[in-house]
Parts: structure tokens; sequence; C-alpha cells
């Protein structure tokens, strides 16, 4: 044998290797509903957009009924930059005006979504877009007069996530919902929570733009790998998260409370968090369970 050959048939080897030993994951994943959520503040780069579509399809290969909800919290800052609007937060939400929240459904409607629904759609013609407001799938009411258009979700209408996903697609949901007097502005990971509660999904997984969630924001040591749905909800109420922080931790106490079995944060930006979180023992950033 050449030596050539011998080397081709040691990486072919290599290969084989790396799918039997996916196998047993693929096996206990098959036909779970995960959920998501990929974060505006991970979507910066286009080439990692790309690479984090890619998983996405590759997980709906592997048999999971993914659904996808997206944010995108930079690009709105940029659009309401130029227009000169604006931008404030109250406890990690965007304070929406009129004009800030028909700049947020031009962005996340208009923009992110069918961008998302393109590169998955390189993979696999099978992304379907959608907002909350098609089908009544979020329903929402106001939450707080001094925020605006920034809608609670009431109730999820499931019927058209449940048609799309069976008809083979994923459902790609910009984070808009719709109310009595028109759209509302929906932070992304309350609606991914939400989605991922109605659907009894298995796994909600948050790509963002860090490695999980740290004990102090300041200290890279402080990273945090896993964590209960109490130690969680101190957090929530020790007053230490700050930003885009407190909603998730909001949503991820939430979804553990519904039933959903494990919530993550993984970076977006790491190239393949998603599968390395799926796939394999090493988890790559925070796991929350319950107690
Ligand atoms: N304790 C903490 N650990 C980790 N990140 C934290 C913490 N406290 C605040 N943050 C901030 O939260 C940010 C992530 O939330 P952010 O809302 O900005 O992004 P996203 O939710 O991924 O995107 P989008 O809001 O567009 O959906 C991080 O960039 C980080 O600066
Ligand atoms: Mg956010």
């Amino acid at each position: 044998m050449k030596k050539d050959d011998s080397k081709r048939r040691e990486e072919a080897l290599e290969k084989a290797k790396v799918l039997i030993e996916a196998m047993p994951w693929i096996h206990s994943k098959n036909g779970r509903t995960v959920v998501v959520k990929y974060g505006g503040a991970a979507m910066e780069n286009a080439s990692l957009c790309r690479e984090v579509m890619r998983d996405v399809e590759l997980l709906k290969l592997m048999g999971m009924r993914v659904v996808l909800v997206h944010g995108g919290g930079k690009a709105i800052n940029r659009l309401l930059d130029r227009l000169q609007i604006p931008v404030s937060f109250k406890n990690g939400l965007r304070v929406t005006d009129d004009q800030t929240m028909e700049a947020v459904s031009e962005v996340l409607i208009g923009k992110v979504n069918q961008e998302l629904v393109w590169l998955l759609n390189e993979y696999g013609n099978n992304a379907v877009g959608i907002s909350g407001a098609d089908g009544k799938t979020l329903v929402c009411r106001q939450i707080d007069p001094d925020l605006g258009h920034v809608g609670e979700v009431k109730k999820v209408n499931t019927e058209l996530i449940e048609s799309v996903l069976e008809g083979g697609y994923i459902p790609v949901v910009a984070s808009i919902g719709c109310g009595p007097d028109g759209l509302y502005n929906i932070n992304a990971d309350l609606a991914a929570s939400k989605i991922a509660q109605a659907l009894h999904a298995h796994t909600l997984a948050y790509l963002t733009d860090v490695d999980g969630l740290y004990a102090d924001i300041d200290d890279d040591e402080s990273l945090i790998s896993q964590l209960t749905r109490s130690e969680a909800g101190q957090m929530l109420e020790d007053g230490s998260l700050s930003a885009g922080m407190i909603p998730k931790i909001a949503s991820i106490v939430e979804a553990l409370d519904a039933g959903v079995h494990d919530v993550r944060i993984m970076n977006g930006t790491f190239p393949h968090a998603l599968l390395l979180e799926s796939f394999t023992d090493e988890g790559v950033g925070t796991i929350f369970v319950q107690d």
C-alpha cells in the first residue's frame, strides 16, 4: 500500500470514528424538540452566521425538531443610529416608542429573518420565516406603558409552528408579537422561552456573544458551567445581573419551571458551539437544570 493510501485510510477511519461516537447522542436526540435562540449580538460576523445556520440544519438532519427564534439587537441599534432615534433600555428591555417599533419590525422581519432563511436554505431549502404575528403565534399585551410597544407574551398559538415542523421545514421566528392595537416588540429570549414552553421542548439553547453566564461579568475566570433553577432564581433576586442577562435568566427560570429539561447559554461566535453542546460531553457554555 502506498503511503498516501494509508494516510487517506487513516483519515477516513477518523471520520467514521467521529460519526460512531455521535451515534448514541443522535439516537437520544431523535424526535426531540429544540428551540435555538440566536441573539443579534452573535450575528455580527457573516461567515460565522453561515456556520451557525449549517449547524442548525445538521440538527434537523439528525432528526431533531428545530425551531429557530432570533433577536437582532445590534442591527436594530444601527438602524436607530442612522435614523438618529435615541436608544434606551430599562432592565434589559428596549424602550420602544412608535418610531422605534417601526425600526424593530423593519430590521427583524424585513432583514434579519429573511437573511437567516436565505442562509439556511443554502443548506437545505427548508426554512420558513414567520413573525409572532403570523398565525397569531405570539399574542401579547403591553408590559409597562413606560416601555411603549414592548410586549409580554400572554398566549402562544403553536398551530403554525407545528404545521411548519410537520411539513419538514425549520420555522424561523422573528420576536414580534401581535396585540389588540398592533405589533409588539418582544425580547427574543422571552419569546424563545415561551415558544419552548408551549412546544414542550426538551432543550432551549441561547446563542449569544459571551461564553455563558459569569458570576461576575468583569471577571473572565468566573464562567459558571452549571446552575440549578434555584441558583438562577437567586441571581435574579439579588440583583447581580445586568443588561441583556436579566431577561435571559428570567426566561430560563420560567422555561425550567414549565418543564423544559435543559437550557443552555453558549457563545454563538465560537465555531460549532451548538454541535458540541448537542453531540458531545464537552459542554462549552452554561447549562441550567431543574433542582
Ligand atoms: N453575568 C453576565 N454574564 C454574561 N453576560 C452578561 C452578564 N451580565 C450582562 N451580560 C451581558 O449580556 C450580553 C448578552 O445579552 P444581549 O441581550 O446583549 O445579547 P443577545 O440576547 O444574545 O442578543 P439579542 O438581544 O439581540 O437577542 C452580553 O454581551 C454581556 O455583555
Ligand atoms: Mg438580548
